[in-house]
């Protein structure tokens, strides 16, 4: 994940999302209405998603990886989100007790929801068992011994997939990747923990295996990644002949110029290619998160402070930052920026893009190229925004988070409204 990038054309329109167009006045419309207008109307912070852009990469989704493919909620979530992805026709990928009540929330069919997770609680597994969820993926003996206690009191059969570790290193940042043998989820198949698990499923009366399931990690750019575990799980999963194969998520997103990705299209094409050397028999399916959900968001903020420290950076400070997008502190991810109201003009000046957290980490771009004479009270995006954006907020120095939008063929609507002090203030107990 590169630090910075330095270019001095304007925003390239491959970082924003399907609708992106330039408008009269040279400033970037999304969904058909202007983002400064936006920003104008609800306020900066915040989150502006391009709808018909989230719904293209699901139905892309759907035809290139196949009935079963869920997205993974925790990209970015909340009601609205869901019905979308279920009106698409996925499934959705919840991972704690929070996202599977949002996908109730938005009346999401049981079997339409698979929960993760490498430490479900008893909660979260009677919750997702009452409510007829259509897959549980299995992490951890502890899991199936929890599983077949519930059993013994209702008689609930769970439909499970056994989430296997492959082994094998994804070139993806450490934190996100989870293929490896030294990794706190699923069964490694080199320990012989995977067999030992099918055994015990077979012996579960709590569980019904359906299939196996891995995942080995986010932002993954090589796809010969993908094809190495696949060689490695089937080598373990066909000889099972169970009728499912998950293959998680995973693929990479461009933030930068400089980078870029393969499509979900190409990535469905490899897959189908692997399965198809491999024999693979089991219906074949994915779980993508980022790749659905990144490209179609960029955050808006404005510009607070501008201080230029001569002959060392000019600093310039918006309105969020740690807060609203952590990636940067956490795994040094790369984004750049631009002025929403100028997109058509080249970016020759030089910042370093701050937030207003109390802390010198709080920094969203290290080298943003921006538009000459950037001032006060105008406002500054980041593209690329959707994925592991909103999902990971906090409200760190009591800033609450910001409101999120929908934008299509001309009209807004909130999806979440943004929080407030006082809603931060009610959790207090005096
Ligand atoms: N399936 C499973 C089991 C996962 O753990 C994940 C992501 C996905 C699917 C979706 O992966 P995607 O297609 O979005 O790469 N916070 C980090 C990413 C953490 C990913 C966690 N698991 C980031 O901001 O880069």
């Amino acid at each position: 994940m590169n630090q910075s990038e330095k270019s001095n054309g304007p925003i390239p329109l491959s970082l924003l999302p399907d609708s992106a167009e330039v408008g009269s006045r040279g400033e970037l419309r999304i969904g058909g209405i202007a983002v400064d207008d936006l920003a104008n109307e609800y306020g900066t912070p915040l989150f502006i998603y391009d709808e018909d852009h989230l719904r293209s990469r699901c139905s892309e989704a759907l035809s290139a990886l196949g009935a079963g493919t869920a997205y993974a909620g925790k990209a970015f979530l909340c009601v609205a989100m869901a019905r979308l992805v279920t009106e698409e026709g996925l499934h959705l990928d919840v991972a704690s007790e929070g996202e599977l009540r949002t996908a109730i929330a938005a009346d999401v069919p049981g079997e339409r929801i698979v929960l993760h997770g490498n430490n479900k609680s008893v909660g979260e597994l009677s919750l997702a068992r009452s409510y007829g969820v259509g897959r549980v993926v299995v992490d951890s003996f502890d899991e199936l011994r929890r599983l077949q206690e519930l059993h013994d009191q209702d008689g609930i059969v769970s439909p499970i997939l056994l989430r296997v570790t492959p082994g094998v290193e994804a070139h993806t940042h450490e934190y996100v990747s989870t293929g490896q043998n030294d990794s706190k989820f699923g069964f490694g198949l080199e320990s012989g923990a995977a067999a030992a698990a099918v055994e015990e499923c077979i012996a579960n009366p709590g569980v019904d295996l359906v299939g196996v399931h891995q995942h080995i990690g986010s932002q993954v750019f090589r796809v010969d990644s993908f094809a190495r575990a696949l060689e490695v799980v089937v080598g373990f999963s066909e000889p099972l002949g169970l009728p499912e194969l998950s293959v998680g998520g995973g693929l990479g997103v461009a933030y930068l110029e400089s980078e870029s990705a393969p499509s979900i299209s190409e990535w469905g094409e490899m897959l189908g290619q692997a399965c198809d050397s491999l024999g693979v028999q089991a219906r074949v399916s994915a779980e993508p998160g980022r790749s659905i959900a990144a490209q179609a968001g960029v955050t808006v903020y404005s510009i607070g402070t501008i201080k230029e420290i001569p002959g060392i950076r000019t600093y310039m400070a918006v309105d969020g930052g740690f807060g609203d997008n952590p990636r940067p502190m956490l795994y040094g991810s790369g984004y750049t920026a631009f002025a929403p109201s100028r997109v058509t003009e080249d970016r020759n000046a030089v910042a370093r893009v701050v937030g207003k957290h109390c802390e010198s980490s709080d920094v969203i771009v290290r080298e943003a190229s921006l538009p000459e004479n950037l001032k006060v009270g105008d406002f500054l995006a980041t593209p690329v925004t959707g994925a592991y954006g909103y999902s990971m907020a906090s409200t760190y120095n009591r800033m609450p988070r910001p409101p999120v939008i929908f934008v299509s063929k001309g009209e807004s609507r909130l999806v979440i409204r943004g929080e407030s002090v006082e809603d931060l203030l009610t959790l207090d107990v005096d």
